[in-house]
């Protein structure tokens, strides 16, 4: 290989590791706006609900104690607009399929849920409502089911041998109002 011909070949070898430097760089950059777009989806519509931590008690059996938690769950706060108390224990939710919550659709709901015991996981499937039940602990998330049918409650967090025997049934009505 004489000088000239040695030249050429750096020349034509370096402009295609630039092509592939600029390919390689385009491409990690379209990876990390893939991950910042797939991050901020889920966020918005899987994480769109922020459980907020209503009160936590020094005695962590406090909060299965209180008179909401006793009964039918529901209780009604205004013309449109509704407190849900849900309490997890292994391996129930109360109150659960048996007595279920019903309300109308277009209500503001805030659901408060506690745990009798070990951590349990709320969810009710179809909606974006997802908060871990703890004991010693209130946590409260808002909603508004737009859709009228029923709805259950699941326990997606493993507490034990009867976990997926805890379901909770929601009845979504017609709207109160029109
Ligand atoms: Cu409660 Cu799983």
């Amino acid at each position: 290989m004489n000088r000239t011909t040695h030249d050429a070949f750096e020349h034509r070898f370096h402009d295609a590791a630039h092509r592939h430097e600029r390919a390689w760089v385009f491409i990690s950059v379209v990876m990390i706006a893939v991950l910042f777009i797939a991050a901020v989806y889920l966020v918005v519509h899987d994480y769109g609900v922020v459980a907020k931590t209503t009160r936590i008690y020094a005695d962590p059996n406090t909060p299965a104690t209180l008179a909401d938690f006793q009964g039918s769950g529901v209780k009604q706060t205004g013309p449109n607009s509704y407190s849900v108390y849900e309490m997890g224990r292994i391996w129930s939710w109360t109150p659960g399929t048996a007595t279920p919550l019903t309300l109308p659709a277009g209500a503001h709901v805030t659901f408060y849920v506690t745990s009798g015991d070990v951590l349990h996981g709320f969810e009710i499937q179809g909606t974006s409502i997802n908060l871990t039940a703890i004991p010693g602990v209130v946590g409260h998330v808002s909603y508004t089911f737009d859709k009228p049918g029923v709805y259950y409650i699941i326990c997606n967090e493993y507490c034990g041998a009867g976990h997926q025997a805890m379901i909770g049934k929601i009845i979504i009505t017609g709207r109160a109002h029109a």
